[in-house]
């Protein structure tokens, strides 16, 4: 006995240092954690159980006979984070370049089919060459299997990608499948192909950074949702996110009292808008004097910036937080925002999060450009998204809300639950000057008459009584009482039920 647990010691103390003490400190160099460093930050002191630790890869050729090393280049299991249960794989770059062979990938479906079974999240620490080269179509088939069970834990557990290297080929499709994606600014890498691939093809020069770092992927791409300066703060960041979800499909998400009055007033948001229409003020104002002491964790600030995303608490439930914001291209709706709402508003819909959605839009963003990039199919896509979900649905127009933007932005005709307008509300088909343009355009010569016609568009439109003497705003509401009123409509709503028509599956515009 004691000669098998020494053996048993021994073995765990290999797996432990991975690659081996060169490659680890190479991978310190680099201002990287281990897989298993990264572990440690990520979950609950003590609390991870570590999985399939003796695995090995079974590939022969290329005298991968003599190099097995135990783990293969992966580390599985479970663990907590505040308490709660998650799985965890954390690719060991020191091994084969964290590379992917068909043991590594078995090693990961392990603790996803496991996850799907108990109803917790996935949350993988990618740091990966892609497939394992040497293995050819069994790595290949490793992939496919791991990109099956994402496809089907969509929707059912949150599965979170943490990129923490170079991630190429293979390594980066399964991540595009999880709910969200987290980069470490300067060492972490998203590609389909290298950039020697890219020369080779394109005749393009680019690094590695310009291809596929942290900053093109939340600002150009938006494939990743934000760039952390480090591994550190990136895992804790990431705890923090974890904090706002429920486990799966199956629950509601995490209740977290707190002592912020639901009823505390703010009344500086009385003079949040500006006297002059045309005048921005900043949405996230908004934001962080309504939610639970101010505590709102934003995704993709960087990109299409002309709408917010984000999640935060409302008396200690979570939120889906979804607003435009009229410091950037006026808050319209373009291609790029629409999309990245429409994804947001299903994954609060998936995961039972009540959708808060703060109005000020003055419509879709014309042009060429838009249009030849399928604006029309873009922008159903967040229309399509906002109708579809069942969860509670609160709206707040504070400004703006014009034409089919109006309709888009969670209004009472697409299933708005509660809806509802501050005093400087203006819900109309477009703006005064505009409507006026078109529907007089016969007195644009004499500029009195048009003054005129304005004046008496903006006196029958820019309020929001007429929306509200058809029922479609249920109430206006005083600006420093917004917490109070979103809270109250949110506690009214818990026990919403809403089912969708039975269907295979919806065909939302691609
Ligand atoms: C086997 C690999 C590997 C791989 C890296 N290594 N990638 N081993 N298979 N895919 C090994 C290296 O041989 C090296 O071993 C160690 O990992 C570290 O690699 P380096 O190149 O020294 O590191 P670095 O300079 O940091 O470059 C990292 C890298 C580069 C950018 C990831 O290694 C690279 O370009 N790798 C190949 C990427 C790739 O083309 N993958 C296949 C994609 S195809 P030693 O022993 O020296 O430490 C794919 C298809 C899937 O994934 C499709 C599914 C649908």
């Amino acid at each position: 006995m004691q000669e098998i647990i020494e053996r048993l010691e021994a073995m765990r103390g290999e797996a432990r240092l991975g690659g081996g003490q060169r490659r680890i400190d190479s991978q310190h160099a680099k201002g990287k954690l281990t897989a298993r460093e990264r572990i440690e930050v990520l979950l609950d002191p003590g609390s991870f159980e570590e999985w399939d630790m003796f695995m090995q890869h079974r590939c022969n050729d290329f005298g991968m006979d003599e190099q097995r090393i135990i783990g293969d280049g992966v580390v599985t299991g479970y663990g907590t984070i505040n308490g709660r249960l998650v799985f965890v794989f954390s690719q060991d770059f020191t091994v084969f370049g964290g590379s992917l062979s068909e043991a590594h990938a078995e090693k990961i479906c392990k603790i996803m089919d496991q996850a799907m079974r108990v109803g917790a999240p996935v949350i993988g620490l990618n740091d990966s060459g892609g497939a394992r080269i040497q293995e050819g179509v069994a790595s290949l088939a490793g992939y496919a299997e791991v990109f099956k069970r994402n496809v089907l834990a969509s929707g059912v557990v949150p599965q979170i990608s943490c990129i923490m290297g170079p991630c190429a080929g293979g390594a980066v499709y399964s991540p595009a499948m999880t709910d969200f994606i987290f980069m470490v600014k300067d060492s972490s890498y998203m590609f389909v192909t290298g950039p020697d691939v890219v020369k080779t093809v394109t005749h393009e020069n680019v690094t590695q950074e310009e291809l596929g770092g942290a900053v093109t992927h939340t600002t150009k791409s938006s494939v990743a949702d934000l760039a952390h300066e480090d591994d550190v703060q990136m895992l804790l960041e990431t705890r923090r996110f974890m904090d706002f979800l429920p486990s799966s499909n199956r629950e509601m998400p995490p209740h977290r009292p707190t002592s912020d009055p639901v009823d505390r007033s703010e009344p500086s948001l009385d003079t949040l808008v500006p006297a002059n229409p045309n005048k921005p003020y900043d949405m996230k104002e908004l934001i962080l004097k309504i939610v639970d002491e101010g505590d709102f964790f934003e995704l993709q600030p960087n990109h299409a910036a002309n709408i917010i995303i984000g999640l935060a608490r409302m008396n200690g439930k979570t939120v889906g937080i979804v607003a435009n914001q009229p410091m950037v291209l006026a808050g319209c709706l373009d291609i790029d925002s629409s999309k990245k709402a429409a994804r947001f508003v299903r994954f609060c819909d998936c995961f039972n999060i009540p959708i808060v959605t703060l109005v000020d839009v003055p419509g879709f963003l014309p042009g060429t450009s838009q249009e030849y990039n399928g604006i029309i199919k873009h922008g159903a896509k967040l229309l399509y998204a906002f109708a579809e979900a069942t969860v509670p649905k609160v709206t707040l127009i504070t400004r703006k809300a014009y034409g089919g933007a109006y309709v888009v932005m969670s209004s009472k005709h697409i299933r708005g639950d509660i809806n509802f307008a501050w005093p400087s509300a203006e819900v109309a088909v477009m703006g005064p000057k505009g409507a006026v343009e078109i529907i007089f355009r016969s007195d644009l010569g004499d500029a009195e008459k048009i003054e005129a016609r304005t004046e008496e568009y903006r006196e029958k439109f820019a309020n929001p009584f007429v929306a509200g003497s058809r029922g479609f705003v249920d109430d206006v509401i005083k600006p420093r009482n917004t917490r109070r009123r979103i809270i109250g409509a949110l506690t009214m709503l818990e026990n919403k039920e809403l089912e969708n028509p039975w269907k295979k599956h919806d065909n939302i515009p691609l």
